[in-house]
């Protein structure tokens, strides 16, 4: 079924013969233009959760249009699911079905069945086609772009992964509408990361729109989400597998990887704990003499508007987020490499902050 509303936009991620389209619009989700075009032959298997299920699978099988050996498997919801033991629940599905390397898989679901699904399709068989549909804010804007995919472990946040591109990216705007508005802020630490990273006028339309952004206003969503899609095609196109500028689109994640795993997964929000991390980086920048007084309150004050925590948990101590942070991928031998802010609007990498200026930081920063 044909929407008669806004036709969607289309941005490339450009990767040579694996470059790749992010199609984003109202109404992409029912329509057969967007999604059969994508899949590699007759063999399809469509994984989402339980939460995600009732709400748009049946929207997806109109989407696919006809003739095709379609499978469907719905697993549990949250970010303590995002387990090897998940995905191995799909390449037991998948050998079940008796699919072979012509199958695709699709992820229906926010950044945990992404990241999972993916990982999946990276090793069945030695890798196989998947196309990325994004139902949260976080994945529309981050997750679902880059072929970043992986699962958790005890010890680490996507510490098991591989990189592996999505042959589409489908993002049906109309899923908002049915997202708790909890994890619409937790989108929009990740939006605010772009703007805080690399483009200080997206920072600025952001302040002035936030309110119609938390009020779920389509147009404003639109412009959001292509420009922060548009940013990380660019830089994902630059530096594929993160030997340079791609490390930038980490700004806050050290911090935050750090409260995720010592809170246990999934009670704080990926997006929250980023957002929270984001604020501890302008911090440690103003300390290292780079922020401005003024730039910082500017970070807190965005943050704070999208609905974010602006202090960290009470339980954790300088050690518990030293130790967690030790094993961040970023690191090479024993640096800690942080993702810090020369300004508004410019990330930088940085591996000589001073520990006792690190230790300062995570003494003061607030707690709550
Ligand atoms: P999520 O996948 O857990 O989704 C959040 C919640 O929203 C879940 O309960 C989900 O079932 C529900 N949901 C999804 N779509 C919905 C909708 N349209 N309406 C109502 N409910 C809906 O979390 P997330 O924030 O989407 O993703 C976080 C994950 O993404 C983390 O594991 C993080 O590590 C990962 N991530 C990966 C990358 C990457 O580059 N691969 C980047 C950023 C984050
Ligand atoms: N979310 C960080 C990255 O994709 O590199």
């Amino acid at each position: 079924m044909s929407d008669s509303r806004n036709a969607p936009s289309t941005l490339e991620v450009a990767l040579g013969s694996r470059s790749y389209p992010i199609h984003i619009g109202p109404g992409l989700l029912g329509d057969p233009r967007w999604l059969a075009p994508h899949l590699a032959g007759r063999q399809v298997m469509v994984v989402t959760n339980e939460t995600v299920a009732p709400l748009y699978l049946e929207r997806l099988r109109q989407g696919l249009g006809d003739d095709l050996d379609v499978r469907e498997l719905v697993l549990s919801d949250g970010e303590a699911t995002k387990t090897l033991a998940s995905v191995e629940r799909i390449w037991d599905a998948l050998l079940a079905a008796g699919f072979n390397r012509r199958c695709t898989l699709i992820a229906l679901g926010g950044g945990v069945i992404g990241d999972m699904v993916g990982f999946a399709a990276a090793c069945y068989q030695r890798g196989v086609a998947f196309v990325q549909v994004p139902t949260t804010l976080l994945a529309q804007v981050d997750s679902s772009v880059g072929g970043k995919t992986g699962v958790n472990h005890p010890r680490g946040k996507n510490m098991i992964g591989a990189f592996w591109q999505p042959r589409a990216v489908l993002v049906d705007t109309d899923t908002l509408a049915t997202l708790p508005p909890r994890e619409l802020s937790a989108g929009l630490a990740e939006v605010i990361k772009y703007g805080l990273i690399r483009d200080a006028d997206f920072l600025a339309w952001l302040e002035a729109e936030m309110e119609a952004l938390r009020g779920l206003d389509a147009a404003a969503l639109t412009r959001a989400i292509e420009r922060s899609c548009a940013l990380k095609a660019e830089i994902v196109a630059e530096d594929e597998t993160e030997q340079g500028v791609r490390a930038l689109l980490n700004l806050g994640h050290t911090f935050g990887h750090a409260i995720e795993a010592h809170q246990g997964y999934g009670n704080w929000l990926h997006g929250e704990a980023v957002g929270t991390g984001m604020l501890m980086a302008a911090e440690l920048s103003r300390q290292l003499g780079w922020l401005s007084d003024a730039e910082v309150a500017r970070t807190r004050a965005i943050i704070e508007a999208a609905g974010l925590p602006l202090a960290a948990p009470a339980s954790m101590g300088v050690e518990d987020f030293l130790a967690i942070m030790r094993l961040d991928k970023k690191n090479l031998d024993s640096r800690l490499r942080l993702i810090l802010l020369r300004t508004l609007g410019e990330a930088c990498i940085h591996d000589a902050t001073p520990p006792e200026t690190l230790a300062d930081l995570l003494e003061a920063f607030p707690r709550r």
